[in-house]
């Protein structure tokens, strides 16, 4: 069987994260292609149906996934026999069918349908592809069928849409959490989830020592994590608990082990160090604090102030991360590069890991692992890294 999974806007990352997501259920990161502009292949005929779906619901970097159809005229089949049906149509990646093709193709399965006695209805895409809200206002899946068109190196295959992402389901994590500091700078939903991802494990332990307003926590919490939290800022502490408090009670997750504690990683008590061994955590996924949200190019100066306080926070983290940490234990973290006049200035992981631990970016993709808008000032390197 042949999958076919749309990226959203950063591929590498979405690579990586389903790279690392199958891993977790020990299918093979080779079992993926990358076909065409933002589209990547999973072929296995081990995997269930089930499965992959499971797989589906924990990413954050993808749109939609479906099975790749061989022939239209088979794909159809089956919907002839039904008395009703709603479809769409819609050309992935950068696909180039305009609207009116894509118009003309549904004019023809309408026809089909009609010559069947089916009654159809055909929803067209706002721009080449259907969006989450059309596909779940008109229950076009459960009704009908979604065909999606993507041009690959191998020329033109047809899929038909599985299952899409439910992006309503972030938005309301990252807009409707009652608490959230944009000051001390928060991170991207979908970009949380997709680190928690990176560490390769589907349950388990997961501690941000830079808790802040607790992205991580709740992305970790709704993917099945227990959680662990720490961050200087008590304010910051207050505002995760209230997060992770009203995910609960928005019935957004269940049975999850939460403990959120202040702490300054630059000076952890022998004793908190003890308990934090103890916890048996599995990994540390975080981001360090990088200074407010930015606006303008930055001096030289600012960059080489704002990386040195990055640098100390990861010196000390590092330290605390070589006492807790055993092989295989994994750490997902964010470095920033800030613009300047003279370009980006960043500052090298090699400064921290020593010996001690193996980089697993150049394992999964060639590419950067980055999260950065056109012109932004602030990117976000990401690294995964395993402990020897
Ligand atoms: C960029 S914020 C993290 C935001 C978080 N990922 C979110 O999305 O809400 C960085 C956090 O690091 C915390 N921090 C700064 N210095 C620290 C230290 N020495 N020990 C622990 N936390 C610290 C800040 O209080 C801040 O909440």
């Amino acid at each position: 069987m042949r999958y076919f999974f749309e990226c959203g806007n950063f591929v590498e990352l979405s690579l990586v994260e389903l790279s690392c997501v199958l891993e977790s259920y020990d299918i093979s990161k080779d079992s993926i292609n990358r076909v065409g502009e933002g589209i990547l292949l999973v072929e296995s005929n081990t995997v269930t149906e089930e499965v992959l779906d499971r797989i589906f619901q924990r990413l954050g970097g993808f749109i939609r996934y479906g099975q790749v159809i061989d022939d239209i005229d088979s794909f159809l089949l089956p919907f002839l026999k039904k008395e009703k049906i709603t479809f769409g149509i819609s050309a992935l990646g950068n696909t180039n069918v305009a609207l009116k093709d894509i118009q003309r193709l549904a004019n023809e399965i309408k026809r089909g349908f009609k010559s069947n006695g089916v009654s159809s209805r055909f929803i067209l895409p706002k721009q080449s592809e259907l969006n989450a809200a059309q596909i779940f206002t008109n229950s076009v899946i459960e009704n009908g069928f979604e065909l999606c068109i993507f041009d690959t190196k191998a020329g033109r295959m047809y899929g038909s849409t599985l299952s899409i992402q439910d992006i309503n389901a972030f938005i309301k994590r990252d807009l409707d959490r009652p608490s959230v500091d944009f000051d001390m700078g928060v991170l991207p939903q979908k970009l949380a989830r997709m680190m928690c991802n990176f560490t390769g494990f589907k349950e388990g332990i997961i501690w941000d020592p830079f808790c802040g307003s607790g992205t991580i926590l709740i992305e970790a919490a709704t993917l099945g994590f227990d959680i662990l939290g720490s961050d200087i800022d008590l304010n910051a502490i207050e505002n995760s608990e209230k997060n992770i408090q009203w995910l609960s009670e928005e019935g957004l997750i269940s049975h999850t082990r939460v403990k959120i504690f202040p702490l300054d990683i630059h000076s952890v008590p022998k004793k908190t160090l003890k308990e934090i061994k103890r916890t048996g955590i599995s990994a540390i996924v975080c981001e360090p604090f990088m200074g407010p949200p930015q606006r303008k190019i930055l001096g030289d100066g600012k960059a080489d102030e704002l990386l040195n306080k990055v640098r100390t926070l990861y010196e000390s983290l590092f330290n605390i991360m070589n006492e807790i940490s055993r092989p295989g234990f994994k750490v997902v973290l964010i470095i920033p590069s800030y613009r300047t006049k003279s370009g980006f200035k960043t500052i090298s992981i090699s400064s921290f890991i020593g010996k001690k631990w193996d980089v697993l970016n150049k394992k999964y993709t060639k590419g950067d692992l980055k999260w950065e808008r056109n012109n932004s000032i602030i990117t976000r390197n990401i690294f995964i890294l395993s402990k020897r």
